[in-house]
């Protein structure tokens, strides 16, 4: 993408920066993920929201000492300066043609979002117990469980002190929020307890079922999409109702985003995927195509409610997903939040980058991986 296309190349680089350690082991497994293919779609938003509204910002808020940024980190690093990190580009705020600017601040943001999301997903193939990613062997495939846990945790801690450096109270209390939600959103898929909900008649347990599945992918994927794309306008220093308006436009393509991987998991085979295909059944898990199937066959309450255990279940509810509407219906909701991310971004005055924010809300929805 023409307009972030600088700041993406020297991603992958920075962060490899950022996670340099004295042992060389614990640097390897939490960079495993980076040296595949990764869409980087989590910094291409952090970008390109930060050029979109980069027109609304107040520059008297914006912080000046960018080099505070890249303080050496104390043990592994101990020589380095701060320009020897990186090179002097990464200090300077980039003015595009049409007038829009990326602060050094917001581009380490992307790289921050992205560690995030990287340690989360070293940490959900242990869950899952998924031995594949983006084609390649998984990292605790490749190193074991306790190796890729810790791999992630050194990931998450390197995002922590690259956000503290950003010294922006209000964006480290953004950023930790979200942290803190992609843990309670995967507990609220291993426990789903509305189910239990004895009292309810049966539509108002398959509403509150559905309701507790949005709010969990709210939680698991839509935050840190959200958080991110407000934390950029943050640190843009623009005002409240811009702030909300990046929010709204995360918070929708991220709830999207998850729909269509929902979807995705019945329809595109693990080649395709670059992961396993079919996992949700298999882990236990009710996502959207399920749910909608179960109004038309309600049968699926018993598989649902015994999480597909006995032999066959998955099979059985995987036809029935095939039957019902449930993979249509999944898709138009992920039209409806898709165009609702539109809706926001579209209050955001005229740009270029609006426009990609546009287009990349609309490709989400004809992704096959
Ligand atoms: C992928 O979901 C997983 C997530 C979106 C979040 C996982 C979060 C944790 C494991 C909590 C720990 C968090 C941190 C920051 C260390 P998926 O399994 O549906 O997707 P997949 O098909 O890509 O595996
Ligand atoms: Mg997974
Ligand atoms: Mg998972």
């Amino acid at each position: 993408m023409a307009l972030v296309g600088r700041d993406l190349g020297e991603l992958k680089n920075n962060i490899t920066k950022l996670l340099s350690s004295q042992h060389p082991f614990v640097s390897k497994v939490a960079k495993h993920y980076f040296s595949g293919q990764g869409k980087h779609i989590r910094p291409l938003l952090v970008l390109l929201i930060a050029q979109a509204t980069s027109v609304t910002a107040n520059p008297t808020t914006q912080p000046l000492d960018y080099q505070m940024i890249d303080l050496p980190i104390s043990r592994g690093l101990v020589n380095m300066t701060p320009t020897s990190l990186f090179e002097q580009r990464h200090y300077t705020p980039y003015r595009s043609s049409s007038g829009c600017t990326v602060l050094p601040t917001q581009r380490r943001l992307a790289e921050i979002t992205e560690m995030i999301h990287t340690a989360s997903l070293l940490h959900d193939d242990v869950i899952d117990a998924s031995l594949t990613r983006r084609n390649l062997p998984s990292a605790n495939a490749s190193f074991g469980n306790k190796m890729a846990v810790l791999g992630g945790d050194f990931l998450l801690a390197r995002a922590s002190l690259a956000l503290a450096r950003l010294r922006h109270p209000e964006c480290i209390e953004i950023m930790a929020t979200c942290i803190a939600n992609l843990v309670e959103g995967e507990f609220m898929q291993l426990k789903n307890t509305k189910n239990d909900d004895r009292d309810c008649s049966d539509t108002a347990q398959k509403k509150s079922t559905f309701e507790h599945y949005m709010d969990k992918t709210y939680m698991k994927t839509g935050s840190l999409i959200a958080q991110s794309c407000k934390a950029s306008a943050v640190l843009g220093g623009c005002d409240n109702g811009v702030k909300e308006l990046a929010f709204e436009y995360g918070r929708h393509l991220g709830l999207a985003f998850q729909l269509i991987d929902d979807m995705l998991d019945f329809t595109v085979s693990a080649a395709d995927l670059g992961k396993p295909a079919g996992a949700d059944l298999k882990l236990g898990l009710a996502t959207a195509p399920v749910l909608f199937a179960w109004e038309e066959y309600p049968e699926l309450e018993t598989l649902i409610k015994r999480k597909f255990s006995e032999k066959d279940d998955a099979e059985r509810a995987r036809s029935l997903v095939y039957q019902s509407n449930g993979l249509k219906r999944t898709l138009a909701l992920a039209e409806e939040h898709c165009q609702l991310a539109i809706n926001a971004v579209e209050k955001l005055p005229p740009s270029d980058a609006q426009l990609a924010l546009v287009q990349l809300a609309k490709k989400s929805l004809t992704r096959k991986s």
